[in-house]
């Protein structure tokens, strides 16, 4: 298949964009050139100022993403196989770290890729019959993008063995209960919910916003006292912003808060 195909869709509507896998006929798996589109829609968002949150989901009821696309995995050598891992963490990488807030909308499948392009977003949204797994030792290999990473890290590491080692699919319900998701809501629901939160997200300040994500993503790397120095550094940082005169005047005056991110 040639990039030609268009696979990863971007639409922008006042603000929010959303990146929309969009391979339903394969369950939206992530071939190489599914995951070619997929950075050059990150790099997109990432340069439009005007993109101010994101939404990643698949196309179609059934999947969100069922998983790196094993047809192409299945000719790969050690050589290949660690290019491929390297590449969609990088391109995983680059979402997380693209300094705005992505929501994941689960609608179907989150698998293997899938699981962990969901893990990469900051916040997941589920519908109620979506199911995450990493199956990967069922084929005879590891998660090659961020599985055993970003999954001990978000639910710990008893659960994440549990879930790497057994390759069982679980629901929504139970991704839940772990940790793995923030919210379920029905299918109908699903895209509204995801932009709800991610609207509500957009009415705080964005500077704040910005830094706490990046405080939590460097901070879970350091130690206690360093990652406490990043947050007090960041609060400093804060102070100095017309958001934070702006937020606290709004609360002494009983209004809503104007941003302007400066
Ligand atoms: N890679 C490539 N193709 C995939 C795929 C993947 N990860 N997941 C699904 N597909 C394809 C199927 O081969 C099938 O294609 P076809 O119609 O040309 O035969 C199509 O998507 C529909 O999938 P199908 O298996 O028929 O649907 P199902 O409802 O019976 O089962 C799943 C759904 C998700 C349980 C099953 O597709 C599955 O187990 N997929 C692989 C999940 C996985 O191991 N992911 C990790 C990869 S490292």
């Amino acid at each position: 298949m040639s990039e030609a195909t268009p696979t990863v869709r971007v639409d922008i509507d006042e603000g929010l964009a959303t990146i929309t896998i969009d391979r339903p006929d394969k369950l939206n798996a992530l071939n190489s050139d599914t995951i070619t589109q997929l950075g050059h829609a990150v790099a997109r968002v990432a340069a439009d100022e005007a993109v101010r949150g994101v939404i990643v989901t698949g196309a179609g009821t059934k999947a969100f993403v069922a998983g790196a696309d094993i047809g192409e995995l299945s000719t790969q050598n050690q050589i290949t196989g660690k290019a491929r891992a390297m590449r969609g963490q990088a391109v995983f990488r680059r979402l997380e770290r693209c300094g705005k807030p992505i929501v994941a909308a689960v609608n179907g499948f989150a698998l293997g890729g899938g699981c962990e392009l969901a893990m990469a977003c900051h916040l997941r949204v589920a519908s109620e019959h979506a199911k995450f797994g990493q199956p990967e030792v069922k084929l005879g290999i590891g998660p090659g993008y961020g599985g055993t990473v970003r999954l001990a890290r978000l639910i710990g590491k008893g659960r994440a063995l549990d879930l790497l080692l057994t390759a069982r699919m679980v629901g929504a319900e139970e991704a839940l209960q772990m940790g793995l998701v923030n919210r379920v809501v029905p299918a109908d629901k699903l895209m509204d919910e995801s932009e709800q939160l991610l609207r509500g997200i957009l009415a705080n300040g964005p500077l704040a916003v910005r830094l706490c994500i990046e405080a939590v993503d460097a901070g879970l790397e350091m130690s206690l006292d360093e990652a406490l120095l990043l947050e007090a550094n960041h609060f400093g940082l804060l102070s100095s912003t017309d958001d934070m005169r702006e937020g606290m005047a709004a609360f002494l005056e009983k209004r809503p808060a104007s941003f302007r991110g400066r």
